[in-house]
């Protein structure tokens, strides 16, 4: 039997590498221009790192992460999100003191075994940004107006912006209290999952997709309602600065993030187009993590994307690239003059194919148009004897002569 591939993982196929390319490239334009640098941190980390940064008691923690014990003896984890491994690289490079101000993206696979569908896998690929220092909103309003010029970029309009603020630790427990009264008296139309979580997590309460879960949990209180006054300003500064620079969001009070790290801004990018994966980029800020990880107090706030969903929701584009020209030859002396032909166009940037079969021409020619080459040109002795020959315009098949040399092809080529 052969072997396949673990569930969950997928190959990128060339068919599908283009789109990434487009993808990944678009981002790293845009991140040059508000100033990112490209970070590149190891796919495994100590598990500590991911316990006491994304919480212990989160979904990644407690079921997700790819956990071994490697022949040394130490608990290993192939990442499941990338922030924590970036704030350990910030910390132990001392990137914070090189700078006030880091603004750091990555692009990778993250691993979490959850139950794949579309637009859920096990290793999945993530584009993320973070931005450490600044605790202004200011800097909030940045980041979503970042993300939302890349979405723009993309040429995606249709996932929209939702923010919400989760507090601080000076506002959050008294929520928090509040928000367990109130499941408390619901206690019997939770779901197991709700009610184990109401000590531990009584947050993701609001986001269980249980609908006995949806249904009890309407009218529960929001942290937004139960803001300290400094939270409070912060969140309507952002929300301000979106406005000013015309970047449309809605509010989502119910919105709970899956990390423990947050505080004060966060938000999702959700499209209704990829079933119950609705969440295609999210993020916000992390005030205390690099404190909590054993580094300074430096904020903190970022966002990361999911490749695989980006790219469903681009999938019908078409990104097929085509050779500018098939060389189509007759004879072994057309063979190496085609073969110097196309080293010196291949060498002026231009994407060339000729035989590499022995294949007769009329199979040649169904190659040049298998592969949707913008020309061709038949080399033949009589070509070669008379130092031009015919370049055919695949599109309509209109011809024009022109001499074997790679200047007045690339000319031809390029003018047409
Ligand atoms: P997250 O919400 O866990 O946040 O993941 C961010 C994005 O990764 C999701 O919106 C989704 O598009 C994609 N994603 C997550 N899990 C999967 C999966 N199993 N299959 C396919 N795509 C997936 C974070 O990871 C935070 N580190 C984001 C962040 C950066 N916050 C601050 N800075």
């Amino acid at each position: 039997m052969s072997i396949t591939a673990i569930k969950g993982f997928n190959d990128l196929l060339p068919s599908e590498s283009e789109l990434w390319q487009f993808i990944e490239q678009t981002a790293r334009q845009v991140f040059a221009r508000y100033g990112f640098n490209e970070i590149r941190v190891p796919i495994v980390e100590k598990t500590e790192l991911f316990c006491r940064s994304i919480g212990d008691t989160t979904d990644i923690v407690e079921k997700e992460m790819y956990t071994f014990t490697d022949k040394g003896g130490s608990s290993l984890t192939l990442r499941p999100e990338g922030t924590a491994s970036v704030m350990r690289a910030l910390i132990e490079n001392k990137l914070y003191a090189l700078d006030s101000i880091n603004k750091l993206y990555y692009m990778g696979p993250m691993f979490r075994h959850e139950r794949p569908q579309k637009g859920r896998y096990r290793q999945f690929h993530q584009i993320g940004a973070e931005v450490t220092g600044a605790a202004d909103p200011l800097i909030d309003a940045q980041v979503l107006l970042m993300v939302s010029r890349l979405f723009k970029e993309l040429g995606l309009t249709e996932p929209s912006l939702q923010i919400n603020s989760l507090g601080c630790p000076v506002c959050r427990p008294a929520y928090r209290e509040a928000l367990v009264a109130f499941l408390e008296e619901r206690q019997d139309a939770l779901c197991e999952d709700c009610r184990r979580r109401q000590t531990t997590n009584p947050l993701r309460a609001l986001d269980c997709k249980v609908p006995g879960c949806v249904e009890a949990t309407q009218g529960a209180p929001a942290m937004v309602e139960h803001l300290c006054a400094e939270c409070d300003q912060h969140f309507s500064a952002v929300q301000n600065y979106l406005t000013a620079a015309e970047v449309p969001f809605s509010l989502n009070p119910r919105m709970v993030r899956g990390l423990d790290y947050y505080t004060r801004t966060t938000f999702e990018l959700v499209t209704g187009l990829l079933g119950s994966q609705s969440a295609v980029a999210a993020g916000g800020r992390y005030d205390g993590l690099v404190e909590q990880l054993g580094g300074p107090a430096v904020p903190g706030i970022g966002f990361a994307l999911g490749v695989e969903r980006v790219a469903l929701l681009l999938g019908d584009r078409n990104f097929d690239r085509m050779p500018d020209l098939f060389i189509a030859v007759m004879g072994d002396a057309a063979r190496t003059a085609g073969f110097r032909l196309m080293a010196a166009l291949q060498d002026q940037g231009f994407w060339v194919e000729t035989d590499c079969e022995g294949k007769s021409l009329k199979s040649q020619m169904r190659r040049a148009d298998k592969l949707k080459a913008r020309y061709s040109i038949v080399l033949g002795d009589t070509e070669l004897a008379a130092g031009s020959g015919a370049l055919k315009r695949m599109a309509d098949g209109s011809q024009q002569t022109v001499a074997l040399i790679a200047e007045g092809i690339a000319g031809a080529i390029t003018g047409g």
